[in-house]
């Protein structure tokens, strides 16, 4: 067999995630969340994640052994998310990609988050045309990435300047009263709702904003507007209209994240967009990413739901690129890096 058995760890937030794959085959995507440990707070809790990472770690990676059929000996090389994400919960899966990869006397790939939510697609639709343009959303990430090289040349465009995506929507279901994290409730109730019964505001959209931040997010102002628009709605004694407060948030943030993934690929010549991270679950952003990118004449690629939110599956996928293009091995010394850009 040529192709690479890539085991790959990610433990940079809530979810302990160890995928395999042969080359860019999924053979397995085990995951253990701490998700509901952090609900009573309204958000991850990096303490908490980091403790239920140590417990699920070993756990996961049997698990994952076991559903993909392989031994710890047959794997060819152990990749692990070295960051960004929360300092202590990186700590526990790059530790434990060491132990693994010193005591199996595998290569160990120290990999970048972002980079892997990327990767992950290609387990899904088959290698990337390069270059091509990432939209990333996440709760802790909104950002546009050039993408020329997958393995080694991923340049930003721009980011959120304030909240990420998701953590807008993880606010905004707080202040609707829905439960944490918030994305996948204000997705499911928007359903029902009207969106544009509220026109909200689009963050960075103005004239000034497009020659300077082309391709920046802000997303803060959206959530004090929801909220000062459901305040005033208690104040007058009336009932507040989830549905449509959820519709109408949505199509804000969902409104300006594709506009400016489209508005990039179009400047810079790039026909391939593919979209990432957790928020890219949401069913209005991959619908409304499929009408204009189809109007553009770019091709859109998106993971399925399950591969979008935090995952080993995708850490494995960049993994297995890495070793593909023949790159070096990082060095066991390998720092987790809860800022690597
Ligand atoms: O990528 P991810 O699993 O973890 C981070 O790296 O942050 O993303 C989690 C975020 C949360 O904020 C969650 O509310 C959001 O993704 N999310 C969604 C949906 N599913 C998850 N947001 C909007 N619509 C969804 N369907
Ligand atoms: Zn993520």
């Amino acid at each position: 067999q040529s192709e690479p058995l890539v085991l790959g760890i990610e433990t940079s937030c809530d979810e302990t995630g160890v995928g395999i794959v042969r080359g860019q085959t999924l053979l397995a995507d085990a995951i253990a969340s701490s998700v509901d440990s952090h609900a009573r707070f309204g958000g991850v809790v990096p303490e908490v994640a980091s403790r239920a990472h140590l417990e699920a770690m070993v756990p996961t990676i049997h698990r994952a052994l076991d559903t993909a059929g392989v031994r710890l000996s047959d794997v060819d090389a152990i990749a692990v998310t070295a960051g960004p994400g929360l300092a202590g919960a990186l700590l526990v899966g790059v530790a434990a990609a060491k132990a693994y990869s010193l005591a199996a006397g595998k290569p160990l790939y120290g990999v970048n988050h972002l980079a892997a939510h990327v990767a992950v697609d290609t387990l899904e639709h088959g290698p990337l045309p390069e270059p091509a343009m990432a939209l990333l959303v996440s709760g802790g990430h909104s950002s546009l990435l050039r993408v020329d090289d997958l393995t080694g040349d991923v340049r930003t465009l721009g980011s959120t300047m304030d909240d990420a995506a998701g953590e807008a929507f993880d606010k905004v279901a707080r202040l609707l009263g829905l439960p944490f994290p918030g994305g996948p409730h204000i997705d499911r109730r928007a359903r029902d709702g009207n969106p544009e019964a509220i026109t909200f505001p689009r963050g960075l959209t103005g004239p000034r904003d497009l020659i300077d931040h082309p391709y920046d997010f802000s997303f803060s102002g959206l959530k004090t507007a929801v909220a000062r628009w459901v305040e005033a709605k208690e104040r007058a004694g009336e009932p507040v209209p989830i549905a449509d407060v959820a519709a109408s948030f949505q199509e804000a943030v969902t409104d300006v994240l594709t506009r400016k993934a489209i508005a990039a690929c179009t400047a810079a010549g790039i026909e391939t967009l593919v979209i990432g991270g957790g928020v890219a679950a949401n069913s209005r952003l991959r619908q409304l990413a499929e009408q204009r990118a189809t109007k553009a004449g770019i091709r859109l690629r998106v993971p399925r739901p399950g591969l979008c939110t935090d995952n080993g599956a995708m850490v494995a996928a960049l993994g297995s690129h890495l070793v593909a293009a023949g790159l070096p091995p990082s060095d066991l010394a390998i720092a987790a890096n809860s800022s690597m850009p």
